[in-house]
């Protein structure tokens, strides 16, 4: 039985005043009817005081359980990487999720698959749980080669990791196409692809990993779409953008 896990990804969102705030109204309101996984992924100047805010209001109500994750990080520990940030430096801050390899990395900042794996590893390595992006652009679901596409970055990415790391892995399917631009995939075609993702799984490790993996969608989640998409076999969560920095927004989201 695989646990839902909603994450928010914040992007360049919500400086460290507006996040405090943030978690101050979402604890306010906080209820997990589904009982389910959730993270929040603010900027990393925002890293340090959600998770001070957070751990104060979880003190106060045991039921809520807030998780936080870094939107990127660099593969090497340390040295000479101006304005990069170590996985070390997430871990010491309590950071406990981090995303690798979202597609506006890929594209804007020209992250490559070998890139993607190095920082797979270095996430491993200093047991950070990575939420692996992968996902086509809409060229490429047009022409017929979205599952080629995307399975072949999961293959690149995850290449030389051992099975043993399956367990701390995400994988969030995200078509490019999708996100932001309020079109979302229908939940057959989004299960289509995360069924793919875990027959793949299947192949590359085997049945037993790609049962337990978490397989979110991402691509304009809303509370109006949440429910029909997280009640699909192969989808087992969300990695939500902006329907994420509104509050009732992503309360309603967890709440489907
Ligand atoms: P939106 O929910 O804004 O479409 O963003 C999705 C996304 O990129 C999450 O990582």
């Amino acid at each position: 039985m695989r646990t839902p896990f909603i994450a928010g990804n914040w992007k360049m969102n919500l400086n460290h005043n507006e996040a405090i705030k943030f978690i101050d109204d979402i604890s306010y309101k906080f209820e997990n009817k589904n009982n389910i996984r959730i993270a929040v992924c603010p900027p990393f100047t925002s890293l340090r005081s959600v998770i001070l805010v957070l751990e104060d209001e979880m003190a106060k109500n045991p039921n809520m359980i807030i998780k936080t994750g870094a939107q990127n990080m660099y593969f090497e520990e340390k040295g000479a990487f101006t304005g990069e940030i170590s996985p070390e430096m997430l871990k010491a801050l309590g950071v406990e999720y981090v995303i690798i390899g979202h597609s506006e990395r890929r594209e804007l900042f020209e992250e490559t698959d070998e890139l993607i794996n190095k920082k797979l590893k270095a996430a491993f390595k200093h047991e950070l749980k990575p939420i692996l992006c992968i996902g086509e652009p809409l060229k490429i679901r047009e022409e017929g080669k979205a599952q080629e596409y995307t399975l072949g970055q999961l293959e690149k990415d995850l290449n030389d990791i051992p099975e043993s790391e399956l367990n701390n892995l995400t994988i969030a399917y995200e078509p490019i196409w999708a996100i932001g631009t309020g079109r979302t995939a229908t939940p057959q075609d989004a299960n289509e692809m995360c069924k793919a993702i875990r027959q793949k799984i299947s192949k590359l490790y085997n049945d037993k990993c790609a049962q337990n993996l978490i397989i979110q969608y991402g691509g304009s989640v809303k509370p109006s779409n949440a429910k029909e998409l997280m009640s699909m076999p192969d989808i087992d969560g969300a990695l939500v953008g902006g329907a994420s920095i509104n509050v009732d927004d992503f309360l309603a989201i967890i709440n489907y």
